[in-house]
Parts: C-alpha cells; structure tokens; sequence
C-alpha cells in the first residue's frame, strides 16, 4: 500500500508523475464533489502538496487525522494555517531559492514593460496605429531610483540585476540586512518618496497585508511606477485603482492581485499598466526545480529523512 497524498493544488506534470510513481495522490482540484472526496481519504491521508497560493486553513488540517507533512510548491505559504500545523506537529516545507533568478527577472521586466510601454507598444503597432504617426514618449529606466520593499532573497537577486541598470537601489524592511551595500529606509512612504520605481517583494500575510497604502502610493507620485511581484494583499487594490484613476500615481507592473485570478476591470483600459496572471517562477525551468523539490521533501519525509527546505 502506498502513502496517500492529498493534491490541494496544480503541480508542475513531469513532478507530479514523480509524486504519483510514489504515491497515491488524490487531487482535490479534480474531485467531483470535494466533501465527499476529504471524507473519503481524509483519515488515510499522510501528506499534503500544496501551491504557494493555496489557502489550507485549521480546519482542513484538523480533518486530516494521519497529516504529517505540508510540502508547497511555491516559496510563499501565507495561505497555510502554520499555527494549526504547529499546534499538530506537522511539518511544513517550501520552494526557496530555486525561484530567485526568475520572479527577479519578471520584475526587472515588468519595470522596463511599465516605464517603455511595452504591452502597449504592441498593441499600437498591431492595431495599424503607427501608420499614423509614433508613439508618444515613454519613460527611461537606466540609472533611475529603485526602491525595493522586502530585501529577502528574491529582493536582492532584484539589486543585483538593477545594479546592471545602473539604478540608485535603496530598500525598506523591518530591519537592514547585513552588509548589504544600499541605503535601508525604515520608513515606507519616505523610501516611496525617494523612488521612481518601487517594486514590492515581501511575504504575503497578515503583516503585509495592504502595506502599500494609499498614502505609500502617493508618496510614490505620479511619475512613480509600482511593481508588484509578491501578493495581492500586499497592496490595497481598491486605493491602486484610486490613485491610477486620479494620475496620482504614474503607472504599474502587476503580476498578483487581491482575488486573482479576478482581476479589477478598471486596470483593462489603463495603458499605463501591464498585466502578468501570475507567473513570476512560470518557466519549465524554475517549476521543474520547485517540482522537484516539493516532491523531493515528501519522499524524505516518508523514507525517515530530514527534508531540505522545512519552514515549520
Ligand atoms: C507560484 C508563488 O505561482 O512561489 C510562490 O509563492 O506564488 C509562485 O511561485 C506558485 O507557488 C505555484 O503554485
């Protein structure tokens, strides 16, 4: 008899055949019913593989009497009751790392799509509209001020790559990372301030949750851009769509959004903004690492190993 896993979201399909050689994986996204699906495998159900943007709340785990292990496949896990899984000892491990290189590479994109205009570049030459005369003037992004907020991992594999844009980096966190070489802010809105761009890459959670506020936005200005490449609820969309809507604020590259993948009509005619569903790690190569890894803590866990990535 082979352990029984409970698929709470998408898996990247050559990692998922790994999990399903090993396992028995039951999908929840595929149940008829999925009520009659937990109360089915629910008590026979030893691990969990979720997705960075699952939301597994205390009672979902409380159902799963035999839980031992929550492996997200995803570097993010604010959607995971963690003080349920603690209270039961269930151990909780994620995808750091491997996922660096390309939510860096999709917010340097989104900051160079934004400032140049390029979705809408495109869309100008294939409605005919350069027949009729260029494009207006877009803005440069070469040794302009960059305001990172969260200068965890991912925040400076982003430094790194703006330093080859010759951009002033300046960061704001809860505390200033160790000999890291850019001016820390402890205050948001005077990092805003002092930003032409500022791109968002915290956790999720409840401690993030709408830390770009109205206020932070306007500080931003309205020549400022603001990228977002962490979660939705880090910004408060309602005041996004304000303050766009007003000019207030200049533009946005968005990649994640408050109830996605429902996404505020009002952004869809704002040419100032691009639009990403949510694919900063979506390449083979990053959701075939992640995939690996996910898969690679569970079949520790379950030959008596230690995991490699545990966050709880
Ligand atoms: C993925 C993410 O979209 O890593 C995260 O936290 O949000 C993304 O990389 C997601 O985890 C895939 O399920």
């Amino acid at each position: 008899m082979k352990t029984e896993i409970l698929s709470v979201a998408p898996l990247y399909q050559p990692c998922m055949d790994r999990l399903e050689a090993d396992f028995t994986v039951h999908k929840l996204s595929q149940a008829k019913d999925r009520d009659t699906m937990l109360a089915d495998v629910g008590p026979r159900v030893r691990g969990m593989q979720a997705g960075g943007a699952s939301i597994v709340p205390g009672s979902l785990i409380e159902s799963l009497p035999k839980l031992e292990i929550i492996s997200v496949f995803g570097v993010g896990y604010d959607g995971i009751d963690v003080a349920a899984a603690k209270r039961r000892g269930i151990t909780v491990t994620n995808t750091p790392d491997v996922l660096n290189d390309c939510v860096a590479d999709l917010a340097m994109g989104l900051t160079i799509a934004a400032a140049r205009r390029l979705s809408e570049g495109d869309r100008y030459v294939r409605a005919g509209k350069w027949l009729k005369g260029p494009m207006p003037l877009a803005t440069r992004v070469s040794g302009k001020r960059l305001g990172i907020v969260g200068f965890g991992r991912i925040g400076q594999t982003i430094a790194k790559r703006a330093s080859g844009f010759e951009m002033q980096i300046a960061y704001h966190s809860r505390r200033p990372v160790a000999d890291a070489p850019f001016k820390h802010y402890p205050s948001l809105v005077e990092l805003a301030k002092n930003s032409d761009f500022l791109v968002v890459i915290t956790p999720g959670g409840k401690e993030t949750f709408h830390l770009i506020n109205e206020e932070v936005m306007r500080a931003l200005g309205p020549k400022g851009i603001l990228l977002n490449v962490a979660r939705g609820s880090v910004v408060d969309e309602k005041a996004l769509v304000k303050v766009l809507q007003e000019g207030a604020l200049g533009g946005a590259g968005l990649d994640v959004f408050e109830d996605e993948p429902k996404v505020p009509e009002a952004l869809f005619a704002m040419d100032n903004v691009v639009l990403a569903p949510h694919v900063g790690s979506a390449t083979h190569e990053t959701r075939t690492a992640m995939g690996n890894l996910c898969v690679d803590n569970l079949v520790l866990h379950f030959g008596g190993k230690p995991v490699l990535t545990r966050v709880v």
